[in-house]
Formats: structure tokens, C-alpha cells, sequence
């Protein structure tokens, strides 16, 4: 029974390592999320059980125990070496030249052109096929030990698969490679730091490095980093291939994520005009690269070519025009998001950075101006990258004349004048005027969108049609408009605006919940938006409360509280709801709906990330259907955290209070 268990925990643990290096190296999954997830939790019940079976190559020892104080230092067992640049086609020639004097051989070198990725450099071991050892590069000589947390990097593989038919791959493998955070993950992962009015990141590269170097594993592993291998820097016991184009083709074969970018020429004009075309295609490729690099294909030949410095002659690195170049600051722009956050932005002397004209670029947060002293006058150093948008890495202080101005952020809403708000321990600063003509828009379309008021037909266009026609200067105008009124607007005619009046009417029946949670109020969601709903009741009971009340509710901390009763105190916001009132929009609910018993009476919950089987409100469903409440922020009274793939802040803030945290196959088990 044991034997047939064990044997199970095997093909599982294979099972889910092959999907794991489908999903993450191959970018092909062959099951779906579901299926996976079954595997997982088979192979996690299992663990649990037989904790004496777990191995280290089992998928779920990803993330281990913290790093003590430092990393360990590791002794390549061979030098890391770097590249010497190319600036364009003629330096590359120079180049080839200058070996072709060297060797002969060079006259008919093949040459691999790849692409050289600006990420951090690693260096894998493998002992008898095995993941042991993970080192940051150093200075070329000793790197440090950052084994536990590459170790949380999906496309690393921890076991190199035998193919019983080939022969075995060398007992010491070191192979080298690059990790980073695709440009897309980056921009997620600062879109859901912003969400949640935490500091986001400068560029992938910095993430990158930075999350790699963390002593929690945990939080390495909450990061979007992957990898690409590209060298074998030593084996031992084993042969490998003696040309770059077979190497990049062997490590493939053994399971590790491997460039499509490479390619193989004859010659070195070909492998130049490839290496151009990225230059222009750059921002196709997912993530940042500052070059491609051209090698020698032939590595007997390349290695006798010996080295100069740390820089081996047997390649180069080609580099495209630096996309970061100086330029003057010329003012600070401040502008006004739906939720009211200010956001500066630099309005830059115009300058050209990789074939685009940049007038403006991002500076994050007021906070990163002061960090940075980033003064209006002063050259700054901007750089594009991808599709990102353009952003300030600094100032050059060298370059300072004395008339720079310190900056000092708003005081009052650019867009309405009013005063500003900070809310203590973000990183945002807020203009909390419902009625600022900057957040009009927005605010709109925030009113009337799915989650909230769900008003079918009035998109982006038509919201901002009936602005401009000063027909709505609140969202309470959109229920006392008039067939004629949109008559005279451009594209309506007698059908159209009948059907948009018909759904604004039905809309005057929504829930008090959507009610709450469409009027935009900061920190204020739509499971929040349920709970104060469930206590309140209606409108004109919830304006009444006060901070202290509104923090008697589960998941309400002092920060939503005073954000919450300051909304109602604005007089904008009194008359707004008034105005909604009179127009019909008034929903009751029935106060302190009876909650049901179960096995999670008295516990609260906080959900992050997408589960595997649940949606949010699935998830929601089944834990209120046992008695439990779902919240939307942790605070230490939260029972457990749910966690999902890519989870987002909450998860840290979990940790960091020692809240418990559960997978939904833990929920499961825990309702019974
Ligand atoms: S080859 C002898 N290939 O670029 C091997 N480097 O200054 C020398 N890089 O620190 C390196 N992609 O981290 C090589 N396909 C690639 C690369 C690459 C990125 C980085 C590497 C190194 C730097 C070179």
C-alpha cells in the first residue's frame, strides 16, 4: 500500500515538474490550471503525511527558510567573464578584424547572435542532475549564495529530467544565464502596487536584482522573475557540445529556458544586420534588452583567442543607441486621477530617445522627487525602455548652475483648487473634491461600470460627450437627463437615446452596495462597500457615523475610516447625495442581515491572487455560506489569508503581522 503510494508521490512529483516546465520555460501549458492545481494538492496531501518523503527537487520546496543575516560567498569554478561593446555595424567589423589577425580560423567563423538581456547574471550548479547551487555573479571571481531564492524562480529547473535514451548529462553542470522581469509582469506588478497606495518600482532590472537579493525567499517568490541560459561554464564528468549554436541547443534539451531569439550565420554581415533589426524592433522583444551579442560559434576557437580584462575576444556585445539621455526639466505637471491621486509628471525640454520624440515623462510619487532632489531646472537623466513611459532615473548634479528650484508638491488640486489630502502611510497624495472637473470623467465611468452602477451603453465616449455638453457636472445629473437634451448630441438619435435613458432608469434600482462602491470613496471596495451597506442601511445613516464606529467593522482600520467620514463631510459629497436622493436614487437595505452559522463563525478572511478553482466571489460565497466574513485589507484581526497566484500586497502585509495564510485547499479543508 505504502510501495503504491510512494510510487504515486513519484509520478506526481514528475507530473508536476514536466507542467511546471511547460508552463514556465516552454510557455505551452498541456493541462489547464485546474488540473494542474489537482495534481499539486494530490501531491501536497501526500507530503503531509509522509513529510519524510519530501525531496528537494519536490515542486512544492520552491520557497525555504529565511537567509540569516548575509549571503554566503561562492567561488566560481571559472571566471564569469563580461563583454566588451560595439557602438554600431563599424565597431563590429574593428572587431572582427582585429581576432582575424589573431587566428586564422576566424576568416570562417560562424557567428550565434543572441540577445543580451539587461537583467542580473546567474550561475546555476547541478550535481547529478540536481539543483544545488544558485550565485549572483560578483566581481567575475566570488559571487554570493542566492540558492533559496532562485531556487523560487518557476523556470529554473530543480532536477534536470534524465532521458534514459540519451547520455547523461556531466555530474557537475555550472551553466550561466540571466534573470529578469518581463516588461509586462513589471508593469502588473507596479500596477497593483499603485491599487494599493504602496511605492511602486523604478524598471524590471532593479526589481529584479533587488528581489533576488531579499533574505526572504517568500517574498523573492512573489515576484515575477524568470530566466533565460545562454553559457556552460563548467562541467565535469560528462561531455558538452564545443560550438555556442549546440550549447544553446543542449540546454534546451536538458530543460532550461533557452532564447528563440538566436540564431546561427555564416558570416558576420548577416549576424549584424540581424542584430539591427532588434535595434529597431526592440520594444517587440518581452523584455529589456540593451544589446545583442555576437559571438564566435566555434568555442575551441574563442577560448583560444584568450581574453582582454574580464572581456573574452570571442564575442561582443553589440549595443543599441542607450535610450537614456539628459535633458532639462522644465516643470513639474500634476495630474488627477479618478480616485483623486495626484500624480507628477516631468514636462521635459523635448529629446529624441531611440527614434521617439519625449516631452514628458513619470515621476512616480512626490516622494521619489525629494528622495532623488530632483529640482525643476535641473539636466536629468531620462531613459525609455519597452513600452514603458519614459521615466527620471536623476538628476545631474554636476551639471547644477544654482538657479535649479526645489520643488514642492500641491497644496491644492491643480484641476479644482481644493486642499489635498495624505493619507498616513501611503505614499499618495489625494484631491477628495467629488465634484474636481479632473476627476469628473473618471469618476463617471467608475459610477456607471460593471462593479458599480453597471449602466449598459454609456461608454467612454458618450460620458465624455454629455461632460463637454455640460449636461452631467456630477454623477447624479446622468438620472435628470432628457431625451432631447441628448437629441442634440452628435450621433443620437431617437432609438439610441431611449436606450441609454431606459438603462439609467433601471439603474436607479441597483443595491445599495453597488450604490456605495460606485460613488468612488478611497479604500472603499465592493466587499467593503457590502459590509457598510449590511451596517448602515441606507446613505443618510452611513454619512451620519463616525471614525470610531465605522471601526468597529471588521477589515475598517483608521486610515479607511477617516477616508470614508471625510467623503461624507465635503459638502460637494452632501449635496451630490442629495441630489441623488431627489432624483430616486435612494436603495434600503436591510440592517445586519442575519449572518449564517458554520465553521467559520467569528473568523474573517482576506482573499489575494487568483485561486485555482475559485473566482473572488465564489470564494466569497463559500466562506460567508460557513459563517465567515471576507474583508477587504488585512489588519491583525484577520483570521487567514487566502492566497491565489500573483498575489499582491496583501500578502506581504499578512506576513509581516503574522496573520495565518491558507491556499484555498486549506479553506476547503478547514470548512469541512
Ligand atoms: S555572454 C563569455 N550572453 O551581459 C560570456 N552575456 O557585459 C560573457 N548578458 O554580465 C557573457 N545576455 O550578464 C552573454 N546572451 C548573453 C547575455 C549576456 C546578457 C549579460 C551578462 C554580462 C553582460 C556582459
Amino acid at each position: 500500500m505504502a510501495d503504491k503510494l510512494l510510487s504515486r508521490y513519484e509520478e506526481l512529483k514528475a507530473q508536476v515538474n514536466f507542467h511546471n516546465y511547460r508552463y514556465h520555460v516552454l510557455d505551452a501549458p498541456v493541462i489547464s490550471d485546474l488540473e494542474y492545481d489537482r495534481l499539486l494538492n494530490e501531491l501536497k496531501k501526500i507530503e503531509a503525511d509522509h513529510a519524510d518523503w519530501i525531496t528537494p527537487d519536490s515542486p512544492t520546496q520552491r520557497a525555504g527558510a529565511k537567509v540569516s543575516e548575509k549571503f554566503e560567498k561562492v567561488r566560481h569554478p571559472a571566471p564569469i567573464l563580461s563583454l566588451a561593446n560595439a557602438f554600431g555595424a563599424d565597431d563590429a567589423r574593428a572587431w572582427f578584424e582585429r581576432v582575424k589577425k589573431l587566428d586564422d580560423r576566424v576568416e570562417k567563423a560562424k557567428f550565434v547572435v543572441e540577445p543580451k538581456i539587461d537583467g542580473l547574471s546567474v550561475v546555476l550548479h547541478y550535481r547529478n542532475g540536481m539543483f544545488v547551487q544558485g550565485a549572483t555573479r560578483g566581481d567575475g571571481e566570488v559571487g554570493e549564495d542566492i540558492t533559496s531564492n532562485l531556487r523560487t524562480v518557476k523556470a529554473i529547473p530543480l532536477k534536470i529530467p534524465v532521458d534514459t535514451k540519451g547520455p547523461k548529462p556531466p555530474s557537475h553542470l555550472v551553466v550561466r544565464g540571466e534573470a529578469f522581469i518581463p516588461i509586462q509582469d513589471f508593469e502588473e506588478l507596479n500596477r497593483k502596487l499603485e491599487e494599493a497606495g504602496e511605492k511602486t518600482y523604478l524598471n524590471p532590472r532593479n526589481t529584479a536584482a533587488g528581489s533576488l537579493r531579499q533574505l526572504d525567499p517568500v517574498l523573492t517568490a512573489s515576484r515575477p522573475i524568470t530566466l533565460l541560459v545562454y553559457q556552460i561554464v563548467h562541467a565535469e564528468g560528462g561531455r558538452v557540445p564545443t560550438s555556442q549554436w549546440e550549447i544553446l541547443e543542449y540546454l534546451k534539451s536538458l530543460g532550461f529556458p533557452v532564447s528563440d531569439v538566436p540564431r546561427r550565420f555564416n558570416d558576420l554581415d548577416p549576424a549584424i544586420a540581424y542584430t539591427e533589426t532588434f535595434d529597431k524592433g526592440r520594444d517587440a522583444l518581452p523584455y529589456e534588452a540593451d544589446g545583442m551579442v555576437i559571438k564566435i560559434d566555434d568555442l575551441t576557437l574563442a577560448g583560444d583567442l584568450g581574453f582582454v580584462g574580464k572581456d573574452p575576444r570571442g564575442a561582443i556585445a553589440f549595443k543599441f543607441p542607450a535610450r537614456e539621455v539628459t535633458t532639462t526639466l522644465l516643470g513639474i505637471d500634476v495630474e488627477v486621477g479618478r480616485t483623486g491621486v495626484l500624480t507628477p509628471r516631468a514636462a521635459l525640454e523635448a529629446v529624441e530617445i531611440g527614434g521617439v520624440v519625449v516631452r514628458n515623462a513619470t515621476l512616480h510619487n512626490f516622494d521619489y522627487i525629494q528622495e532623488k532632489d530632483i529640482r525643476i531646472g535641473d539636466r536629468v537623466l531620462v531613459k525609455r525602455a519597452g513600452e514603458v513611459i519614459p521615466y527620471i532615473i536623476g538628476p545631474v548634479v554636476d551639471a547644477r548652475s544654482g538657479k535649479e528650484k526645489k520643488y514642492k508638491p500641491p497644496t491644492k488640486c491643480p484641476a479644482c483648487g481644493q486642499d489635498v489630502e495624505h493619507i498616513e502611510g501611503e505614499v499618495a497624495w489625494y484631491c477628495v473634491n467629488a465634484a474636481c472637473p479632473a476627476q469628473l470623467v473618471r469618476n463617471v465611468e467608475h459610477f456607471v461600470s460593471r462593479g458599480a452602477m453597471d449602466i449598459v451603453g454609456l461608454g467612454i465616449k458618450i460620458v465624455e460627450q454629455l461632460i463637454e455638453a455640460g449636461l452631467v457636472k456630477d454623477v447624479a445629473d446622468l438620472f435628470t437627463l432628457k431625451k432631447n437634451q441628448l437629441l442634440d448630441l452628435e450621433g443620437f438619435a431617437e432609438k439610441k437615446a431611449e436606450n441609454l435613458l431606459g438603462s439609467i432608469e433601471q439603474a436607479k434600482g441597483q443595491s445599495l452596495n453597488r450604490l456605495i462602491a460606485a460613488l468612488g470613496i478611497h479604500g472603499v471596495g465592493e466587499v467593503m462597500a457590502g459590509d457598510l451597506a449590511r451596517t448602515y442601511g441606507n446613505l443618510s445613516a452611513l454619512s451620519k457615523t463616525t471614525a470610531d464606529e465605522l471601526q468597529q467593522i471588521e477589515g475598517v482600520g483608521p486610515n479607511i475610516a477617516e477616508s470614508i467620514v471625510d467623503w461624507f463631510a465635503r459638502p460637494a459629497n452632501q449635496k451630490l447625495l442629495k441630489k441623488l436622493k431627489a432624483a430616486g436614487v435612494d436603495p434600503q437595505m436591510q440592517k445586519d442581515e442575519k449572518k449564517k452559522e458554520g465553521a467559520f463563525t467569528g473568523m474573517t478572511f482576506v482573499v489575494t491572487g487568483t485561486l485555482p478553482n475559485f473566482s473572488r466571489d465564489d470564494a466569497k460565497e463559500f466562506i460567508e455560506s460557513n459563517g465567515g466574513k471576507v474583508t477587504d485589507s488585512v489588519s491583525k484581526k484577520t483570521s487567514y489569508l487566502v492566497l491565489g497566484e500573483n498575489p499582491g500586497s496583501k500578502f506581504d502585509k499578512a506576513k509581516s503581522l503574522g496573520v495565518k495564510i491558507i491556499d484555498e485547499a486549506e479553506l476547503k479543508k478547514l470548512a469541512g
